[in-house]
This record gives structure tokens, C-alpha cells and sequence, in this order.
């Protein structure tokens, strides 16, 4: 893989020019990017992610529940008069089939629309982590950022082991001489943690928040490898699998 990499670790650790003109991966894995990719495969028709700055509530009363709804989380919680919050296992192909999502959470949402300069923006968590590596190594040119959601400005070991297991498909088994510090730290995580992927989510931060909020359901989920193997990307605002 001669292609230059890059790991960061939260959504706010970079900037509009670090983006430009490169690919960018951003992970989420608990749980905007695991529920994104749930809610396609589920038969949305696409998911408009809100920057922080927009007020998602001023769409409310403009929405039609037959054809967009407004999903997402503050803290991990639904927000009040919001369809559903950000728990994948509430985008079942009833709620969402056919439906335009309208989606704002803390950290996913963040990193997805900070990093809009780029020139490809692909939606990555464990569920489709082979689908996404196949369609790097498809493509051959600029460097690739993988951009981990992280919590409120700090890292989130779950993001950084999947950009870890990213870089170790891509890299193979050994780091090339040049490999950023950012890449190193992911690299070793993926070594040290990559065999019980979801023993290693059971015990994060994040894991621990939603079991106090009784989200323990997602965690399993989230911890799935490969469960999907399609691959979402956003393109002029809007993320879809097509
Ligand atoms: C986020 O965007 O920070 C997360 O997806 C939060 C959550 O688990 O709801």
C-alpha cells in the first residue's frame, strides 16, 4: 500500500484544510456511523447529517413524517420531539423504509460535516469494515484520512482500534518506516485489543454511558464485524449506499 494514511482522533482534530482534496473515512462506531449504516441498509433512501451549528428543531414543523424524519441524539439521549434517536436498533425497515433522515448527533454528525472539503467522504464502523477497505485499495490515488468521531473532543479506544484494523488491512502486517505517530497509536491498539473486538467495546467509556442510559442492546450490535458489506458516502450533503 503506497498510499500516505492518517489517523485522528476526535471530530474536532482537524481542520478544513487538512481534509482537502484527500479520502476521508469517519468512524463512529458507538454509534451515529454503526446507526447511519443500519438505517441504509434498512431501506432509507438517505441520511442528511446536521452540522453542530444548525438548529435540527427549526425543521421540525416543515417535516413530512411520511418522507422525512428527524432523528438524534444529546448525550446520548433522543431529543425530545425527534422520530427516533440514534440507537440503530430503532431504524428498523418499518421506521425508515423509503425515508429521507434528517440527523444530527454529538460526535458522528460533527466529524462527517467538518470534513466536507475532502474529496470523498466514506461512512465507516465495524459492520462494514472489509467493504471499506476493499473500496480504498479500489481506488489509487491521495492520501486517506481516517477521522475517529471520539467523544466530546476526546478519543474513543472503539474508534481508534477500528481505524487500527483499517490500517492493519491496508498496511498488512507490517508498519511501513514513514507511518504517522497518529497511525502508530491506532496500529498498536488493533494489536493489542483486535482479537476480542467486542470484548474490548463492552469495557469503553462510551459502552459504559449507554448501559446507564439502557442502550446494552447496541453494544452487541455495534461490535459485529462485517455484518454489512456496502459502504456509505456523502455526496453533496447527502449520504447514501447507492
Ligand atoms: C455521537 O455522535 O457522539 C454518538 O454517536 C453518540 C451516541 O452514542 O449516541
Amino acid at each position: 500500500m503506497k498510499r500516505e494514511i492518517d489517523v485522528y482522533s476526535s471530530s474536532i482534530s482537524f481542520s478544513e484544510q487538512d481534509v482537502r482534496d484527500k479520502t476521508v473515512v469517519v468512524i463512529d462506531v458507538l454509534r451515529a456511523c454503526s446507526t447511519i449504516q443500519t438505517a441504509l441498509e434498512n431501506g432509507a433512501n438517505s441520511i442528511i447529517p446536521l452540522a453542530e451549528n444548525d438548529d435540527a428543531g427549526r425543521y421540525t414543523r416543515y417535516l413530512d413524517p411520511g418522507s422525512v424524519i428527524l432523528c438524534g441524539e444529546k448525550e446520548g439521549k433522543k431529543v425530545e420531539g425527534y422520530k427516533l434517536g440514534n440507537s440503530p436498533l430503532e431504524f428498523t425497515s418499518e421506521e425508515v423504509s423509503g425515508k429521507t433522515i434528517l440527523f444530527k448527533t454529538s460526535n458522528g454528525t460533527r466529524a462527517i460535516t467538518r470534513s466536507s472539503g475532502a474529496r470523498r467522504i466514506l461512512i465507516g464502523s465495524f459492520l462494514n469494515i472489509s467493504a471499506l477497505v476493499e473500496t480504498l485499495l479500489s481506488e489509487d490515488e491521495g492520501e486517506i484520512l481516517l477521522i475517529c468521531s471520539g467523544w466530546n473532543s476526546r478519543l474513543s479506544i472503539e474508534d481508534m482500534v477500528c481505524a487500527g484494523a483499517i490500517t492493519h488491512k491496508l498496511c498488512g502486517h507490517q508498519l511501513p518506516y514513514e507511518a504517522t505517530d497518529g497511525v502508530k497509536v491506532a496500529y498498536g491498539l488493533f494489536e493489542k485489543f483486535g482479537d476480542d473486538i467486542p470484548a474490548l467495546i463492552r469495557e469503553c467509556n462510551h459502552a459504559k454511558r449507554l448501559r446507564e442510559l439502557g442502550n446494552e442492546e447496541d453494544i452487541a450490535y455495534c461490535s459485529q464485524v462485517d455484518l454489512y458489506s456496502s459502504v456509505p458516502a456523502l455526496r453533496e450533503g447527502v449520504i447514501s449506499i447507492r
